[in-house]
């Protein structure tokens, strides 16, 4: 079986790319770059790659692309196949479509929830471009074979996301049952690719692809400093600091400027690759109840 490596990349349609452009490199500290051949679009990098997050103007405000790599040519073919004897739509991108991802190969496909992913192989990665991120920062993200980071996606039932992304080579299973106040539990479900703790999680139906995308500092002092700027920011802290039971990460969640939330954190481990859930988090991580949309209660303990 074929399986997915990492995500590699994230795109997102964005209403004010203005705004991002002071929210992503002012508060979180990325580098934002931008290229001739595509005006209107803007590159944000974390590490050696091209980009990691390619952000486009239009209304959408939510994900357009979440890119999971393939180890090469071989794997990408073998992957469309597996894809399709599974019953899923596959669409071959173009050779321009993948230029304009910086990619050799990329195909589309959507997740049971409509969720847009591509699956690739061949990013552009530019060892003669050093990291320089818009503002000074005492350390730098964890990327690294673990990808840009993890995201919570849409679902429209843990079984068929469970299903759909087993297709893709990942693991995973529930690791939250969160005890309700009717008597039910809200259970979570976490799916890894590599060394990653997890790379998507799936909670309650909510609106939007993206529930939250999550960037891991290797400076515990970025995270507190990256806490300051939002907090002097017009950008609530949606979620307060604390540490999750599963991946141990020390992290707070501040709204972004497309609605949906920007996870910091530090300090998680490794994935387990062993089955175990958790009834809340190890301590923190209080949501700003009045602020949260559908769909955004998931992480709260
Ligand atoms: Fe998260």
């Amino acid at each position: 079986m074929v399986a997915v490596t990492e995500l590699g990349y994230v795109c997102f349609g964005v209403a004010d790319l203005g705004a991002w452009r002071d929210f992503a490199g002012g508060i979180l500290g990325l580098e934002v770059t931008q290229e001739p051949a595509h005006p209107g679009k803007l590159f944000l990098r974390t590490d050696y790659w091209h980009h990691r997050i390619l952000l486009e103007e239009n209304g959408a405000d939510d994900l357009t692309g979440a890119g999971l790599r393939v180890a090469g040519a071989e794997e990408f073919a073998s992957m469309r196949a597996q894809l399709e004897a599974g019953g899923v739509k596959v669409t071959t991108g173009s050779s321009q479509q993948a230029a304009e991802r910086y990619v050799h190969e990329v195909m589309f496909v959507r997740d049971p929830a409509d969720n847009p992913l591509e699956i690739f192989h061949g990013p552009r990665v530019d060892p003669h471009r050093p990291f320089h991120p818009a503002r000074p920062r005492h350390g730098r993200f964890l990327t690294g074979d673990g990808g840009v980071g993890h995201m919570i996606l849409r679902n429209k039932g843990l079984d068929e996301a469970y299903a759909f992304y087993r297709l893709l080579g990942m693991r995973g299973g529930v690791e939250y049952r969160v005890p309700l106040p009717d008597g039910n539990e809200a259970q979570v479900l976490f799916m890894h690719c590599n060394e990653r703790d997890h790379t998507f999680a799936f909670g309650p139906p909510g609106r939007k692809s993206i529930n939250h995308l999550m960037l891991q500092v290797d400076n515990l002092d970025d995270l507190f400093m990256t806490q300051e700027l939002v907090q002097a920011s017009e950008y609530p802290i949606l979620i307060s600091l604390g540490r999750h039971a599963n991946d141990h990460m020390l992290s707070f969640y501040c709204q972004s400027p497309s609605g949906w939330m920007v996870e910091i954190g530090w300090g998680g481990r490794p994935a387990t690759h062993q089955s175990e859930y958790y009834t809340r988090d190890t301590f923190g991580h209080v949501p700003a109840a009045d602020r949260m949309g559908p769909g955004m209660s998931i992480d709260r303990e």
